[in-house]
């Protein structure tokens, strides 16, 4: 499905649904609304909202069917205006497009600007938030079903006349679609069955789709640039491990560097400390970070911002076997670090270690990971919100506050010394674990230990990556966070 701007009014486009909107307790509509209403003989202001008592509370949708004419009217309610976001613009369009889908014989419909209107709020920014919630709001993952879900809507348009905010909203669309494209892809990556999603594929992936210059390392080159912490995470596995490097480069002189690091166990058993099977049933999901890392810089390349981009995963398979690593092994990382392995299900951060060691050899002003680290995470914050941990307090804050604006909540967790308590090791400079008590933190400590002095943050998405039953935006299955958060933190 595509999204479109035209300059007409929304009268004057051919669609079989009219989509406009009203803030709560409105009772005259007015601006666009108001110009259907006289068109449609007051229908809304005398029938929907007198007789109907339609209030216009958020997310309410009213069905106006209107046989005759063969176009029906959906009315949004928008909610209190005072309280209206771009999230919410992003979150409405994409729960009346998954309306629009079930309808019969609706192939085109047409939206007012939710939100440019009376709402008085940016243009582009309300166009690019209609764009990602038509484009996400289909998404489906049917790939292996035999009967696919068939989205009838093969056009969404937003109709707008004046010329300063068609201009406007048009660069909304380009970009929100960039974007929404960047997470169903991600989405797409880590709903993807482990059975041919192991790091060799995902590193193909990589090299194709990232839209930037890729570097594929194999194991003997991983073992030659010393990152035996993540050599050691993928030694249980048939599948070869692979070191994967992307970088974007700016064709003006970069204004900062930096390099995001992406989780990639593209899937955890938990190796010899096997998971048991409800825990092991989604650890597809385990590379989620790596997907959105891999789908952030495709969007990079596509919306050219004036900073150096790198893009870094340590791809492998946590496995059980003969030749898996073992609870007890002692391993020297990157750094030179001793690692001794306390839980061998405690892998992401080993393979990290060594990511961020070389991530830190990039010379980059700054690094964030993004990883499902840990179970920990999830019981702390749920499906809601995700961790953010760091060395950087400046960091840590403006990353929330940019997050926040792309609709994705992170949530600071602690990184008090003691934590770190738990980490210490008779045999080595440091265990990988010590226990679940804190275990989030105790995770951030021990990544801390790899990162010498460059400004770090660190992304947990455990609990946000992939959810088990739809959430109120009615996504199910991988969720492709990370993806708007980075995108935005990069171009901002
Ligand atoms: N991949 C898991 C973390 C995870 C849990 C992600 C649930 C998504 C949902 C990670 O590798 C792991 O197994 N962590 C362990 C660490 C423990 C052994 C200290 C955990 O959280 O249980
Ligand atoms: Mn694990
Ligand atoms: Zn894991």
């Amino acid at each position: 499905m595509k999204v479109k701007i035209e300059k007409k009014s929304i009268l004057d486009i051919d669609a079989d649904l009219i989509i406009v909107n009203l803030f709560k307790g409105v009772k005259a509509p007015g601006g666009v609304t108001g110009i259907v209403d006289k068109a449609y003989k007051n229908i809304i202001s005398d029938f929907v909202i007198k007789q109907e008592k339609f209030e216009g509370k958020y997310g309410s949708i009213y069905q106006l069917p209107l046989p005759k004419e063969g176009k029906r009217i959906f009315i949004a309610g928008l909610g209190e205006q005072k309280d209206f976001t771009y999230s919410k613009i992003r979150d409405l369009t994409a729960k009346i497009i998954r309306t629009c889908s079930l309808l019969k014989g609706v192939k085109k419909v047409v939206t007012i600007l939710h939100g440019a209107g009376i709402g008085g709020m940016c243009p582009e920014l309300c166009a690019q938030m209609i764009t990602e919630g038509a484009i996400s709001g289909t998404y489906a993952f049917d790939k292996y079903k035999t009967e696919k879900k068939d989205n009838n809507i093969k056009e969404f348009i937003i109709a707008e006349t004046d010329n300063t905010k068609y201009k406007k909203a048009k660069q909304g669309v380009e970009t929100g679609t960039v974007i929404a494209e960047a997470v169903n892809r991600a989405r797409d990556l880590i709903n993807e069955s482990s059975q041919y999603l192991y790091p060799e594929t995902l590193a193909k992936y990589a090299v194709e789709n990232s839209g930037v210059k890729t570097t594929v390392y194999n194991k003997a080159q991983i073992k030659k640039m010393g990152m035996n912490a993540f050599l050691a995470v993928g030694q249980g596995s048939v599948h070869e491990p692979k070191f994967i490097h992307m970088e974007y480069k700016p064709e003006k002189k970069a204004k900062r560097k930096i390099a995001i690091v992406g989780k990639g166990i593209t899937f955890d058993a938990g190796g010899l400390d096997l998971k048991p099977p409800s825990s092991m049933l989604t650890m597809r999901d385990d590379m989620s970070g790596a997907a959105a890392v891999i789908c952030t810089m495709r969007a990079i390349s596509e919306l050219k911002p004036d900073v150096e981009v790198h893009a870094l995963v340590a791809a492998c398979e946590n496995m059980p076997s003969g030749s898996a690593y073992k609870p007890g092994d002692v391993i020297i990382a990157k750094t030179g670090r001793s690692i001794e392995i306390d839980n061998t299900d405690a892998e992401g951060r080993v393979t990290l270690a060594d990511a961020l060691a070389y991530a830190e050899e990039l010379n980059v002003d700054e690094i964030i990971d993004i990883a499902t680290l840990t179970g920990a995470c999830m019981v702390a914050l749920g499906t809601v919100a995700s961790g953010i941990m760091g060395n950087n307090e400046d960091k840590i804050k403006e990353f929330i506050k940019t997050a926040d604006i792309t609709g994705e909540r992170y949530w600071q967790l602690p990184m008090f010394e003691e934590y770190g308590d738990t980490l210490k090791s008779d045999i080595a400079d440091t265990k990988n674990t010590g226990g679940r008590m804190g275990g989030a933190s105790a995770a951030g400590i021990f990544l801390s230990k790899f990162i010498k002095n460059t400004p770090w943050l660190h992304l947990d998405i455990a609990g946000t990556a992939f959810l088990d039953s739809a959430n109120s935006e009615g996504i199910k299955g991988a969720t492709g966070i990370g993806v708007r958060s980075l995108i935005k933190y990069i171009t901002k």
